[in-house]
This record gives structure tokens, C-alpha cells and sequence, in this order.
């Protein structure tokens, strides 16, 4: 399915729905609807357990989202976590300089592709692309102009260089995509925190911010839970929450929201062992995200040319979004940047005492980072889809499946008697449907044909419908359909959980990979 058809599925089924629409939205934020949540939580889940429950040197917390101010100057978030704004005087529209760039740079991909497209069609089953990549003049000069523009952008990003940044705008001649003008303001510096002020404090001291990262909390944390809970390096403290971040381009649904959540865990290490814990956790990760069935070819490493402030190594997990791959998580080796600036700004030892080196030291952290709302939008857009399937007449019919795991889907199964009319199936059904509820996530429904109430479950992802017919009331029997297969195995009453635990079960998964 196409961004706009995920979109609007997105809504129209309640997974998610614009912020205070009634008052014409509030941009770039989004409220989780009935079945958003639950498929939020479970990803919430997955992620929790696979990280605390799986590892016994990994422990959680749930830290404020305020923190004291100090904190984030000496994170360096309030010196240097900036992104270079440009405005356009005729539209007096807000920019990053770098995404008016990179959309160059996209354009330039989408130029090539276009021309392999072509070929390929034109030559069929003989088509070799990587020939043609390599020799084709008009591919080779795109990809040329597109990695010489890519490696301006990134010296002038590292440099700091806001006049580089304008000179690209200018010479690449980008106009204003509201306007058409060209008429730029200089390109500066804006700072993404959101603050907010004290009740009881005037001015600048207080002055408060809405944290634009979760790991702060961990890191001034990271003493208190090293000694209450008696872990050893190397040990990892997780943590799920929200974050904030003022976007200048807040765009592409839930991609880039301006209040989002993050499941985020900072792993403690030797100096020096970093390395290793960064392969360690960069193969991890993807096996995590191969396991909930994102098929290889969908994901992708993407090295940071330009590292943050803090990183001494960093790679995105790249995802095939439906706007093309772009980062789902970070994982960066932060050497000991935070401790230590905390340790200074503080005044307060923030060292482990490590019995095998007998000596203290500041450890350092590799960081996994991933958006839970990114994560979302990757399983929206991977396990939607329209096929055609045989309808119960046996003709042909279209429908919109959501081929989730069933481990995180909303509802793991929906229970419907064939017809609404008949008092024995509704009760029974109904009867089978209190005692299900207690063992897992399910819908009961009686409204609509039997075909319909099927596409609604299909259309949410529901893994598995038990219908309830005229049979179920002779010999306690019902049949439990498969959404994707869409197999209809007969099984007595008492068997339906035994039938589903496995499927559905998170344990399973988590043993998975
Ligand atoms: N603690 C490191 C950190 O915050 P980041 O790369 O800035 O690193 C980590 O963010 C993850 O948070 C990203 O990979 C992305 O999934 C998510 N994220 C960042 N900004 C976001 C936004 N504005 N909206 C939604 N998710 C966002």
C-alpha cells in the first residue's frame, strides 16, 4: 500500500488520529487510538522484555521527563543540539537547509532509478542491473552529481558551516516548495528543546526543559541503580518515554513528531571494550527486528558520516519507509562523554570500582535508541496489504490484510457466531468469548455478514477469527481461521488456547532469535 492508503487505513481503523482535531490539528503531534494502543504497548513489550527479561545485566527505569536544567548543559544538548533553519521571505516558511539539500539528493536517486526502471522493462528477463548501473552514462552522471553533492552537504554539516549551507541552496537554485521563490533568509542555528518555565522560579533560573532524549535520565541514574541493584560492568539500564523535540520539518505521519517516544538502553562498558559491544549490539538489534518478520531486504546499516557530539562511532538501522529507507534506530558507541560531563558539571564521582582491574574508572556506554512510534509506522507499512482472496461464494474479492506477528497484534482473536439472529450461536459464542478475555486480547462481534466481520479482523490484524455455527452447538466444536493462510481448522472448545498459545505468545518470539 502507498503512504497516503497507510495513512488514512491508520485512521479510519483507530490506530492513530491528528491531535485536537476538532480545533483544525496541532502539527506533527498524533494520539494513539483503541487499536494503536494496544499494538503500541505490545511493541512496548517486545522491546522491554527482550532487553530487561532476556538479559540478566540489563535492569529498567522510569525516570521524569524534567529534569534539572544543568543536566542538559552539560549533555551539551543546550550548546549544540541545533539544526540549521533557513526561512523563505515570500512564504515565511520555516526549512532545515540540510532536508532542502538532501531532497536534492533524493531527486538525483529518483532520476537514476527512473532510467533503470526503464531499461528494465525495456530488456526483461535478460535485464542486468548492476551492468547497467555501472556503465549506463545518464545513471552514472546522476549518481556522480548525487555522491559529490551528498559529501558537500556532509563537510559543511561537520564544519558547522552555515554560509556553505547557503551557498548550496543557492547554487543548486532550490526554490521554496510553497512559494517558488528563491528568496532565502541567511541560514542559523535553532535550538530543538522545548522549555518550559518553573511556577516558582523567575527568569532564566527557572527555566526548564522537556527532555529531548530519554538517556539523560540514565545516565545521572547510573550510579543509584548500579549499587541498588548490584550489577557488575558490563551492565545496561533500559528505559520507555516520551521525548520532545521542537522540528522545524515535521512531515511523513509519525516519522517525525514533535512529541514522541523512545525505548532507549545505555549499555555501561570498560574503556577500550567498546567495540565489541557495539558489533555485539548492532547484530542483536537486527536479529530483534528480523525476528517480528521485517524481511532482510527491508533493513539496512547506514554509518553516520557526521557523529554527534557525543559518539565515537554511530549507525543508523535503516528501515524501507513507503518515502525510502531512513533511520528506525541508533546505536552509537557515546565513549564516556556524558558521565564525565555530568561528573564535572556535578561535582559528584560518577565511577565504578571494577574488583578485576582494582581500580575505578568512568565506564563507557554504546547506546541502542529506537523511536517506538517509528518502530509503528515500520510495522504499519510493512504488514499492510491489499490482495485478492477467494470470497466465500468462490469468486474473487480484494481485501486489506495486516499480515502483523501475532505476538504484537492488537487483538489476537475475534469470536463471531455465523449469524447475529440466532440466540443459541450469540450465547454460545458470547460464552466462549468470557472465558477467552482472560487469556488473551479479544473482540467479540455479531454485526454484518460473516464475510465483512472477517475483512474488519483482516483489516487489523487480527491473526485468528473463531466462528461459532450450527455445528459448535452438536459437538462443542468451532473453526478457528488463519488470516494470512486463510485455513479453517475445526477444534474442539476446549482446545481453542492450546491452539493459539504459541502463536500468539510473546515468549515464544522472545526465544525466537
Ligand atoms: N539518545 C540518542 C538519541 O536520541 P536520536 O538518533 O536523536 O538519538 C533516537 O534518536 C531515535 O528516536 C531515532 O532513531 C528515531 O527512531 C527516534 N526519533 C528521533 N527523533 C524523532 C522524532 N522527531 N519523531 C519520532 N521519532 C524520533
Amino acid at each position: 500500500m502507498d503512504f497516503k492508503q497507510i495513512v488514512s487505513h491508520a485512521k479510519e481503523y483507530g490506530f492513530i488520529y491528528q491531535s485536537s482535531e476538532i480545533y483544525d490539528t496541532l502539527a506533527a503531534v498524533y494520539d494513539y487510538g483503541p487499536n494503536g494502543v494496544e499494538l503500541k504497548n505490545n511493541i512496548k513489550e517486545y522491546w522491554w522484555r527482550s532487553m530487561v527479561q532476556r538479559h540478566e545485566n540489563i535492569v529498567g527505569i522510569d525516570a521524569a521527563i524534567f529534569m534539572h536544567p544543568k543536566t542538559w548543559k552539560a549533555s551539551g544538548h543546550v550548546d549544540a543540539f541545533n539544526d540549521p533553519l533557513i526561512d523563505n521571505k515570500d512564504s515565511k516558511k520555516r526549512y532545515r537547509a540540510d532536508v532542502l539539500i538532501e531532497e536534492q539528493i533524493d531527486k538525483l536517486e529518483a532520476k537514476a532509478e527512473k532510467e533503470i526502471n526503464k531499461a528494465a522493462k525495456r530488456f526483461g528477463e535478460q535485464f542486468d542491473r548492476e551492468q547497467f548501473v555501472t556503465t549506463n552514462d545518464r545513471v552514472l552522471r546522476y549518481h556522480g552529481e548525487k555522491e559529490a553533492l551528498a559529501r558537500r552537504l556532509a563537510e559543511a554539516m561537520k564544519k558547522n558551516n552555515l554560509e556553505g549551507l547557503k551557498q548550496i541552496i543557492e547554487d543548486l537554485q532550490i526554490a521554496c516548495p510553497e512559494s517558488g521563490s528563491r528568496n532565502w533568509t541567511d541560514v542559523r542555528q535553532f535550538n530543538l528543546m522545548f522549555s518550559t518555565q518553573l511556577g516558582n522560579i523567575a527568569g532564566e533560573e527557572g527555566k526548564l526543559y522537556l527532555r529531548p532524549e530519554t538517556a539523560q535520565g540514565i545516565f545521572v541514574n547510573f550510579l543509584n541503580v548500579q549499587k541498588t541493584s548490584r550489577q557488575k560492568i558490563p551492565f545496561g539500564i533500559a528505559q520507555i518515554g516520551k521525548a520532545f523535540r521542537n522540528e522545524i520539518v515535521a512531515r511523513q505521519f509519525i516519522f517525525r513528531m514533535r512529541e514522541f517516544e523512545q525505548m532507549e538502553m545505555q549499555f555501561f562498558v570498560r574503556p577500550g571494550e567498546e567495540m565489541e559491544w557495539y558489533e555485539y549490539w548492532k547484530d542483536l538489534r537486527i536479529k530483534w527486528h528480523r525476528a517480528i518478520g521485517t524481511p532482510q531486504e527491508k533493513l539496512r546499516f547506514h554509518n553516520h558520516d557526521n557523529l554527534a557530539h557525543y559518539a565515537n562511532a554511530a549507525v543508523d538501522i535503516q528501515f524501507e519507509f513507503p518515502f525510502g529507507f531512513k533511520e528506525l534506530e541508533g546505536i552509537h558507541s557515546r565513549t564516556d562523554f556524558d558521565l564525565a560531563s555530568h561528573q564535572e558539571l556535578s561535582g559528584k564521582k560518577l565511577q565504578f570500582f571494577d574488583p578485576e582491574l582494582e581500580k575505578s574508572y568512568v565506564p563507557y556506554v554504546v547506546e541502542t535508541s529506537i523511536g517506538c512510534d517509528r518502530m509503528f509506522l515500520a510495522m504499519l507499512s510493512q504488514s499492510l496489504q491489499e490482495e485478492t482472496v477467494p470470497d466465500a461464494d468462490g469468486k474473487e474479492s480484494t481485501r486489506i490484510v495486516m499480515k502483523i506477528h501475532p505476538a504484537i497484534a492488537p487483538i489476537k482473536c475475534a469470536i463471531l457466531p455465523l449469524v447475529k439472529n440466532k440466540p443459541e450461536l450469540t450465547e454460545k459464542a458470547k460464552a466462549i468469548f468470557n472465558d477467552l478475555k482472560f487469556f488473551t486480547q479479544c473482540q467479540y462481534d455479531e454485526k454484518d455478514a460473516i464475510g465483512r466481520r472477517y475483512r474488519r479482523q483482516d483489516a487489523i490484524g487480527t491473526p485468528f477469527c473463531i466462528t461459532v455455527d450450527f455445528e459448535s452447538l452438536d459437538d462443542e466444536s468451532v473453526t478457528i481461521r488463519d488470516r494470512d493462510s486463510l485455513k479453517q481448522d475445526r477444534v474442539h472448545v476446549s482446545k481453542i488456547q492450546d491452539v493459539l498459545r504459541d502463536k500468539i505468545n510473546m515468549e515464544s518470539l522472545l526465544r525466537s532469535f
